[in-house]
Parts: C-alpha cells; structure tokens; sequence
C-alpha cells in the first residue's frame, strides 16, 4: 500500500486555474452527470450544491442535462469561482447557476440551508483530514435528498499509479500529468473512504469502486 501524500487544498493561482480548466474532464464530468440523474431521479426545482466546484464545469453540464436542474456552487479559491462564473455567463446559465465562497470544512458554511442534493466531484482529496468536510456536506442535505461524493482512488501501488497516469493523461501537458499523479497520491483508498462514510453514521455499503480510479459515495436521505 503507498502513503498518502497530501497536496495543496486550495486551488489559487491564476496559471493553476486556467491550467486546470484547459484539462479534459468531459468524459468524467458526463458520467458524473448521468450517475447523479440515475440516482437522484429529474431535478426537482429546489437548489443543489456543488461542493468545491472548482471551475463549474459539472454544474454547467448538469444543468444541459435537466432543464429544472438550479446549482449553487461553494469553493474555498476566489480565483476558481472567478472562472467559474466566466464559464456559466459564457454557456447562458447565469439564471440556474450561482456561486458562494466557502470552505467546506466549516460547520454551517452555507448557513441553515438544506439542499434538494449535495454533489461533490475530486475536492476529498485535497482534505488532509476530510471529516468535517464530510459532516458540512451531510447536514446540508434536505430529508428526500441525495448526496453523491465522488474521487479518485489512490492505488495500492506505484505501478498501478504511474499505468492510470500514461492510460488517462498521455495527451495531457507534463503539468497536468504532474498534476493527476500528485492527485492520485492524495487520495483515500476506497476502504479509507467507507472510514469517511462512518464519521456521519452512513452504512459502508454506500461507498463503492465506480472506475478503475474512482471511488463515490451514494446516500439517499429518508424522508
Ligand atoms: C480538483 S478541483 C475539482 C473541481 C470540480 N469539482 C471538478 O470536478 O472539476 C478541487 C476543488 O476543490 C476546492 N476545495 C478544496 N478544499 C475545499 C474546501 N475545504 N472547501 C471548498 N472547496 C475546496 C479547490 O479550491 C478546487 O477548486
């Protein structure tokens, strides 16, 4: 099993920002996409967070996806929301999409607000300890609501780490495959994160491998 290395929680400077934009998410942040709508079944009107949104790419495309779908995405990095709010004014999704500065680790960062869902793509990682993230995200949660965490999965070894980076970043610039290595090396383990699941109560059956390098968290809260 390699350690975790942790790597820098807030994404801030502007070379970062763009350079992490410019990267290809389409085909995961789809999945994400469909996974959620599968799960959570047509949006249903009231607002989703977006946890560490970075630059709105999920919520834009979530958005496409459901016409009802209104997002409020919270990140820690100015910088982030900046571009983010860029991206949506560019798609015309102004109207369903807003933005907060927050840190999620924060308890009742987002005030007393509960949420229709509460999403989460690739910020677990960034956490040294993701605890309290984790309680912030699921005291958001309104009764009949979903929560769906999703990231990377740190592999057992360094040959399995280094055969994901050449399969899934080989056309990227040497940054960017810097960057998904480092990534990698952040991450919980799947079993790391059933130990997450734990903190809030939840069973660890909610937590399972969803891609050779992903692991999500899925919570349906009872009405
Ligand atoms: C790898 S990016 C993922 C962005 C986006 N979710 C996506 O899938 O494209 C991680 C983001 O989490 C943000 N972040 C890290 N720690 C955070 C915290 N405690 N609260 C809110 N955002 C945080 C970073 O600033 C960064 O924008």
């Amino acid at each position: 099993m390699i350690p975790r290395i942790l790597e820098p929680e807030s994404m801030e400077g502007p070379d970062e920002v763009a350079q992490y934009d410019a990267m290809d998410h389409r085909a995961v942040n789809d999945r994400f996409t469909a996974d959620f709508l599968a799960a959570h079944g047509p949006c249903r009107g009231g607002e989703i967070v977006d946890v560490g949104t970075g630059t709105a790419r999920i919520p834009i495309a979530l958005a496409l996806a459901d016409p009802m779908a209104r997002i409020v995405g919270v990140d820690l990095a100015p910088a982030m929301l900046e571009r983010a709010a860029r991206n949506v004014e560019e798609a015309g999704l102004a109207d369903r999409i807003r933005f907060i500065p927050g840190d999620a680790k924060l308890p009742h960062s987002l005030g007393d607000a509960r949420f229709e869902a509460v999403i989460s793509n690739t910020i677990i990682h960034h956490i040294p300890d993701p605890a309290p993230a984790l309680a912030t995200m699921f005291e958001h949660l309104e009764p009949g609501g979903t929560l769906m965490i999703r990231d990377l999965a740190r592999p057992d070894d360094e040959e399995t780490l280094a055969a994901l980076v050449e399969q899934y970043a080989a056309g990227e610039s040497a940054e960017a495959r810097e960057l998904f290595r480092a990534s990698l090396h952040a991450a919980l383990t799947v079993e790391e994160a059933a130990m997450l699941a734990a903190t809030v109560g939840l069973p660890a059956g909610c937590v399972s491998r969803t891609s050779d390098r992903h692991w999500t968290l899925l919570w349906k809260q009872p009405d």
